[in-house]
């Protein structure tokens, strides 16, 4: 069944399947089936257009590189000028060293810079920097890191095109769960290039988690890598090492630096960084100023305009709001994640009826125009405004009811 609401959206999607596989660039999209908008159209501030004319409070935020708001007028004005000075040749351009100096200022762990343009490209140049620096080739990691061969199969499992030798040289540990940790170091005594690991993803460290990690690096020769494409720049300026306290080695950063515009960084330690020249990490696109141009203005309007500050507050009365409603419901949905990138965690018991009502809150929030992602964080941005949160609380107690009558009817 398709909604008419999301018309063109449809008609788009059936034509595009016989051009691009799947339909659609990304995985995973629509979210649920006929009752989700497929295509955007247009955004502006904290709020984006589908292709049928419908407007949403967007919770998304470009999957989180949206920081400030959509088409930011700051940053896209330093980006227009540096278009129009021509923003790629062949050598650097010195605005790269400027944007260097200010990311050493802002991340904790930050001594050096390599400039890049994904968040893939971020953390396999990490892992990379890590295996020359160790001569070492196995690499342990918990989250999620992009697309890369090393990033998706492992030891235990791997994804479809993954070789099977890149999947062996992989091995994932579970959160908060240093013995697992313990155990690959043991079983592989002398070999772990690194640790490359997401601070957090939906829970928060337990007590000394991080640091009892960092530990066991230090103790097995092996460079902690943490993976802040998403933390970066949104748990606090110099992400989620900042704010506990625990600097890695090496760290990732790309999504939320630009608000939008392409670029990554692998930052870290100077030895580390320098000891890695004369591996390869190079790519036609790395030297774009534009991208660099647009970062800069960002990070001077996150000091600037307190937007950290703003994040959380924003975040934190949305999920206040949110457990209240919740705490109304029978239904077992919990508020969960860090208040800059919130969610709301549908476990009920049996699969089926919550996988029914976690698709019916899902679909009716977004009819009711507030745009989610039923399986993955959501990042508040410097756009949301305080009615945007009230309107989302409402409509959330809305989606719930419908999610209850979900469960309850076909239950
Ligand atoms: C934690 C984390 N690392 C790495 C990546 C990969 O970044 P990209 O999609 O820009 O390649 C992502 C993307 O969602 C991410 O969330």
């Amino acid at each position: 069944m398709i909604d008419d609401r999301y018309r063109e959206s449809y008609r788009i999607f059936e034509k595009a399947k016989t051009l691009i596989p799947g339909g659609v660039t990304r995985a995973r999209i629509p979210f649920v089936p006929g009752l989700y908008p497929v295509y955007m159209q247009r955004a502006s501030g904290s709020r984006v257009w589908d292709v049928d004319g419908n407007e949403y409070i967007d919770w998304m935020s470009g999957y989180g590189c949206i920081l400030l708001g959509h088409a930011y007028p700051e940053v896209d004005a330093a980006a227009i000028k540096q278009i129009k000075k021509g923003f790629i040749s062949l050598l650097s351009h010195p605005l790269q060293h400027a944007l260097a100096e200010r990311l050493v200022e802002l991340v904790p762990c930050a001594e050096m810079v390599r400039f890049l343009k994904t968040g893939t490209d971020a953390t396999s140049a990490a892992v990379r920097i890590a295996r020359i620096y160790t001569a070492r080739d196995r690499i342990i990691r918990f989250g999620y890191h992009g697309w890369a061969d090393w990033a998706i199969g492992n030891s235990q499992g791997l994804g479809a095109g993954i070789p099977q030798c890149t999947g062996d040289l992989t091995h994932a540990f579970e959160y908060n769960n240093l013995d697992s940790l313990q155990e690959l170091f043991t079983a592989y005594p002398g070999q772990i290039a690194c640790v490359i690991m997401m601070p957090f993803e939906i829970e928060m460290p337990q007590p000394g988690f991080l640091e009892g990690v960092k530990q066991l690096c230090i103790e097995n020769g092996t460079v902690l890598v943490f993976d802040e494409i998403r933390s970066g720049f949104r748990l606090a300026a110099g992400g989620a090492q900042e704010y506990f306290g625990v600097e890695p080695d090496l760290c990732a950063l790309s999504k939320a630096m630009a608000n939008g515009y392409a670029i990554a960084a692998v930052v870290g330690n100077r030895e580390i960084m320098s000891a890695t020249e004369q591996g390869l990490f190079s790519a036609t696109f790395f030297v774009s100023s534009l991208e660099m141009a647009a970062a800069l203005a960002v990070l001077k309007i996150i000091q600037r305009d307190g937007v950290i500050e703003r994040l959380w507050h924003l975040g934190e009365k949305l999920q206040e709001g949110l457990r209240q409603v919740v705490s109304q419901s029978p239904l077992n949905v919990e508020v969960v994640g860090a208040p800059p990138m919130p969610f709301l965690r549908f476990a009920i018991e049996e699969e089926a009826v919550n996988a029914r009502a976690k698709d019916a809150f899902y679909a009716e929030a977004v009819r009711l125009g507030v745009f989610f992602h039923p399986g993955h964080h959501w990042f508040v941005n410097f756009s949301h405004t305080e009615q945007d949160v009230e309107r989302t609380v409402q409509v959330c107690q809305k989606a719930l009811a419908v999610a209850e009558q979900a469960a309850q009817v076909y239950g």
